[in-house]
């Protein structure tokens, strides 16, 4: 249980670092958490400073969940506390000790722990996400379909995973509040805009 408190602290201290803040910093780029939707995550960082930026934020957040987990799985930790630790790592992502606990969506964060889980996850994962981003043009929406679906998918392939995963979609769901709030008023800006011709 030692072993398991340690790797949760590290988890969350992981997740804690903020990828939109670093690489804006580093690249002396404009802060996301200071413009768009003030979401200090790649879809902000998107909105706010173009494409290579967030893929480097988007790499730099699925990392930060990816490697705790995998870390703990090379220490022989069992599945269920492996999910326990992703979550750890989505929480620090979403209340980061180190920016006075306001954090962003925890979406990367989460798909990178996930990424474990199997490449047969992370590509119905990633499919769901993009389907659905097709079809809205909105981020969050892609996420909060992704995420409604991935217990699904996790029960197929890991049943003994579900509950974590459903854990932490509804922590990543739940999360959105804000942006499902925006969808309604009609408020929430597309990222994926089709042209007219
Ligand atoms: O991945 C985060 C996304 O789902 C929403 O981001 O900036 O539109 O709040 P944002």
């Amino acid at each position: 249980m030692l072993l398991i408190s340690i790797m949760m602290i590290v988890a969350y201290i992981s997740g804690s670092l903020s990828g939109a803040r670093i690489v804006s910093e580093l690249m002396h780029l404009r802060n996301p958490s200071d413009y768009g939707s003030h979401n200090p995550g790649a879809t902000n960082m998107l909105r706010v400073n173009g494409k290579f930026p967030a893929l480097c934020v988007l790499i730099f957040d699925m990392l930060k969940g990816l490697l705790p987990v995998y870390l703990s799985y090379r220490l022989d930790i069992s599945p269920f506390f492996l999910g326990i630790i992703a979550i750890s790592a989505c929480l620090g992502h979403i209340f980061p000790c180190f920016f006075h606990f306001h954090g962003g969506k925890g979406v990367a964060t989460a798909l990178g722990s996930m990424v474990m889980i199997g490449f047969d996850f992370s590509g119905l994962f990633i499919a769901t996400w993009f389907v659905t981003i097709l079809i809205t043009g909105y981020a969050s929406v892609a996420a909060i379909v992704s995420f409604l679906f991935a217990p699904l998918f996790v029960w197929f392939i890991r049943p003994e995973l579900t509950m974590p995963a459903a854990m932490l979609a509804c922590l990543i769901i739940i999360r959105h509040a804000s942006n499902i709030q925006r969808l309604i008023k009609g408020e929430e800006s597309k990222i994926l805009v089709r042209k007219r011709h």
